[in-house]
């Protein structure tokens, strides 16, 4: 009897063991499987679907993941601090240098220099461009400098919100890039003389040798060129790669193209940003008398005088100076 036992257990014994064998065996045999299907996966290998989407035969994103880490470790900072670094350095200016006041004052006499459309086309383009800032600056920095300080819920809100506004403002936004470099570009070409504003920084230090200098400029001076033509350059590269963003199917798809449009989106993005700011700090603080251009379209003729003395010279040699009534 005891002996039958004893084959009994060792017969269940042996048993167990080989199932245990069997099962080891398996699991190897699957983990080599799982290691070779992946590194099909990573390399790209494409299977077959009854799917007949554009990638859908291929299951996983190959892609170098370096451009995810450009995004977080570079781009994201980088456009903070193009806003809030470019705000904090303006003020810090400000507060040291002052403001460019009117030498002689206002005179009274309002001066043509914008049409009516100019200053609707301006503000059709700037107004979009801050919203796609703000907007933009959540939707690119937001996970790392906002989120951890959110509840989930409002996170979620604003993310989803930034993402709803950035893709509709992109339309007025491109509209008014269109019209203003097409229709502003005749004003805005280098000449000579910028040269030398740029070497008094414009007449805008207000200490050392650079005080009281008033250098030439034309219609568009010297730093208005250079934003100009930022911007029309900058705005092209943001148009066009946010439209492969928005459409990554409107060419032939393709994931390199639309990393790269990723991360010459954030670039330009960085860029105009920056420029914005100077260009916003000029025109409503810096510039005493500056803003009127943009609200009436008619700006003092000391204004005129004192910062675009060239143009104002012209107009009046040429008899298209005109007055506001
Ligand atoms: C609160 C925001 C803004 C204010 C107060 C403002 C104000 C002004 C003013 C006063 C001018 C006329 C300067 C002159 O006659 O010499 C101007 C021109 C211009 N603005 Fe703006 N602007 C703002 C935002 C923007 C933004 C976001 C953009 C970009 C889309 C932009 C693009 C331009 C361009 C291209 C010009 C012509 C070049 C120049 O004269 O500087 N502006 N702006």
């Amino acid at each position: 009897m005891n002996k039958l036992f004893k084959h009994i257990g060792l017969a269940i014994a042996l048993l167990f063991s080989a199932v245990a064998f069997a099962n080891g065996g398996d699991a190897a045999l699957a983990q080599s499987q799982d290691a070779q299907v992946w590194a099909q996966l990573k390399d790209g290998v494409v299977g077959y679907t009854d799917s007949k989407s554009e990638f859908h035969g291929q299951a996983i994103n190959t892609y170098d993941l370096r451009v995810l880490e450009v995004r977080a470790d570079w781009l994201a900072p980088a456009l903070m601090a193009s806003l809030f670094g470019m705000i904090v350095i303006f003020i810090l200016f400000i507060a040291v240098n002052g403001i460019s006041k009117l030498h002689h004052g206002y005179s009274g006499k309002m001066v043509y220099r914008w049409s009516k459309s100019d200053v609707a086309i301006h503000w059709l383009g700037a107004i979009p461009c801050l919203l796609l800032i703000v907007t933009g600056l959540v939707l690119l920095a937001g996970r790392f400098f906002f989120q951890p300080y959110l509840g989930e819920g409002v996170w979620a809100g604003l993310v989803n919100g930034a993402k709803q506004v950035h893709d509709v403002v992109a339309i007025p936004f491109m509209l008014g890039w269109a019209l203003m470099t097409v229709l502003w570009a005749k004003n805005q070409i280098p000449t000579m003389y910028d040269v030398k504003w740029f070497m008094v920084v414009g007449g805008y230090i207000n200490f050392g040798p650079f005080k009281g200098k008033h250098p030439d400029a034309g219609f568009a001076n010297a730093g208005e060129k250079l934003w100009f033509w930022t911007f029309a350059m900058f705005g092209l590269l943001i148009s066009v790669s946010g439209m492969l963003l928005l459409f990554p199917n409107l060419f032939e798809p393709s994931r390199n193209l639309s990393l790269l449009a990723l991360i010459v989106h954030g670039v330009s993005a960085i860029i105009i940003c920056a420029f914005s700011i100077v260009h916003i700090f000029m025109a409503t603080v810096m510039s005493e008398g500056g803003m009127e251009c943009m609200v009436s379209g008619y700006c003092d003729e000391n204004w005129a005088t004192q910062h675009h003395n060239l143009w104002f010279d012209e107009i009046k040699a040429d008899g298209t100076l005109k007055y506001k009534d």
